[in-house]
């Protein structure tokens, strides 16, 4: 794989991701009036969550199971091996995890998540507590599931929404120490680390945050589990921020970071731009702890839940990973997203991190309360006005504490996820421009309140309503301002 990215100047001066790939195969899309983006929202309860795409323009909601596959991706999958027990599509994805990740051991999972209920199941009881940089909602939700607690280690600084630190994803290693002292370190599991910390706005950690946090695990004979399903983008980061890495390749950078760690899982979804997950190690006592597991919830072990056409997408979607010209395309993407909608006024988390550009609607709605779900109410009004469907993650994506109590998110963003090679420059910059407007109208954004909320992971099927007329009133002023335009 060569080493470095691309550079392409324009003579005009002008500084604009160029796409290094080519549009083969397409997707036609709708871009339905404002009036019936409206009903859309009311029969989805406010959650961009419940939109069906049929409604939707841009979808921006994730880059999970959303990424543009490569045509080599697309001609493994027509030689897939179908066997419920030793497929070879499963010893092709081995030699993958194992060039790519460097871990020996591969449990095979239906995705992310799956890994994490597998992961919490053997080593979280009640009383445990699981350090992490930050919390992930699934993996969050599988600790809790299982007795555990967590605790969100930061850096003040990953709290601050316009900087320009390098790594606000670092995991605080004075406070990791403290923290294993005052719980017992017999009461630690594992320490999590997740690449490209994605709910505060997709930010890498340093690989060497990531050492001092192994030297802190070594001390006290604890686990350390990495979440990769963004390490592609993390490494891709760390070779732009980390002076000791400028000159590594991504391979170098992606197995020093695997290679700190005891056992790594990850989202294909994400890492491989396919379907499926993984969990791998190079230890073979924790590959046995937690390979029961894997028939009893996903599958067979050579194939774990996930289809085997996938999983040839997988392998060479991981050795794809590792190409920082394919890598850095969303970044990349991103970057020009953050840097023009600053430049008009938009509060974005800054530095552009990797997965989506994040908004901050804690100031945009800074005349909603909390209470209100500021985040959840620039979601529905963004998409009102534009058809873009972006997540909230904020409040609403936050469960609530053990006695029911709301736990108010430190950080209401709207994420606008940009997936690997799906959306084109033009396409980016109908985002700046709706987003803009809404910025300059965001007086007319009001709150939301649940009307229907599930137990757990209430985010995805949850209901809301607005607590006043004023998706009718944005409306109105849309049709002000542009007219007959969609
Ligand atoms: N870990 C991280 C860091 C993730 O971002 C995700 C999923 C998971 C684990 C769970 O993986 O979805 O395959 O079960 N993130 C998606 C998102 C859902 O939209 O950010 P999964």
């Amino acid at each position: 794989m060569t080493k470095g990215t691309v550079k392409i100047k324009f003579a005009n001066g002008e500084n604009i991701p160029l796409e290094l790939h080519k549009v083969r195969v397409v997707q036609k899309l709708n871009l339905v009036p404002i009036e019936r983006r409206l009903e859309a929202l009311q029969e989805g309860g406010f959650n961009t969550f419940r939109l069906s795409t049929k409604d939707v323009f841009l979808d921006m909601l994730t880059d999970s199971g959303t990424n543009a596959m490569s045509d080599n991706q697309m001609a493994a999958m027509m030689q897939a091996d179908d066997a419920y027990a030793g497929s070879q599509s499963f010893v092709r994805l081995q030699k993958a995890v194992e060039d790519v990740l460097g871990k020996k051991y591969l449990l095979p999972v239906h995705q992310g998540r799956a890994a994490e209920n597998i992961i919490s199941n053997v080593y979280v009881k009640k009383g445990s507590l699981v350090p992490m940089n930050y919390h992930f909602t699934t993996a969050m939700a599988h600790i809790t599931q299982y007795g555990g607690k967590i605790a969100e280690l930061l850096y003040d600084e990953a709290y601050v929404i316009n900087s320009n630190h390098p790594f606000k994803g670092n995991m605080n290693i004075e406070v990791l120490e403290a923290t294993i002292l005052e719980h017992g370190a017999e009461n630690v599991p594992f320490i999590r680390m997740e690449a490209s910390t994605n709910l505060i706005g997709g930010q890498p950690f340093s690989v060497q945050n990531l050492r001092d946090v192994r030297r802190v695990a070594d001390k006290y004979n604890i686990r350390l589990v990495l979440d990769a399903s963004l390490l592609g983008e993390n490494a891709y980061l760390v070779i732009q921020r980390e002076p000791e890495f400028a000159n590594s390749t991504m391979e170098e950078v992606m197995k020093t970071m695997t290679g700190l760690a005891d056992l790594v899982y990850f989202s294909a979804r994400k890492l491989s731009s396919s379907r499926g997950g993984g969990i791998c190690t190079d230890k073979l006592e924790i590959y046995k702890e937690l390979e029961a597991l894997v028939p009893l919830f996903e599958g067979f072990l050579t194939y774990g839940g996930i289809s085997v056409r996938e999983i040839e997408a997988m392998a060479v979607g991981l050795y794809e990973t590792l190409d920082e010209n394919m890598i850095c395309q969303s970044p990349n993407f991103i970057r020009y997203l953050v840097d023009e909608l600053t430049k008009n006024g938009v509060p974005m988390i800054r530095p552009a991190g990797v997965l989506g550009a994040h908004v901050d609607a804690m100031q945009i709605c800074s005349h909603i309360p909390q209470t209100q779900y500021p985040a959840g109410a620039l979601a529905a009004a963004f998409f009102l006005i534009s058809g873009v469907r972006g997540m909230e993650r904020g409040s609403v994506s936050n469960q609530r504490d053990e006695n029911g109590n709301e736990t108010y998110a430190d950080m209401e963003l709207m994420r606008l996820a940009v997936p690997r090679r799906v959306f084109t420059l033009s396409q980016i910059k109908y985002v700046i421009d709706r987003l803009t407007w809404l910025y300059n109208n965001r007086e007319m954004i009001g709150g939301l309140r649940f009307v229907y909320e599930p137990p757990v992971l209430r985010f995805f099927m949850g209901g809301l309503e607005p607590i006043s007329d004023w998706p009718e009133k944005l409306v109105a002023k849309f049709k002000a301002d542009f007219g007959d335009s969609l």
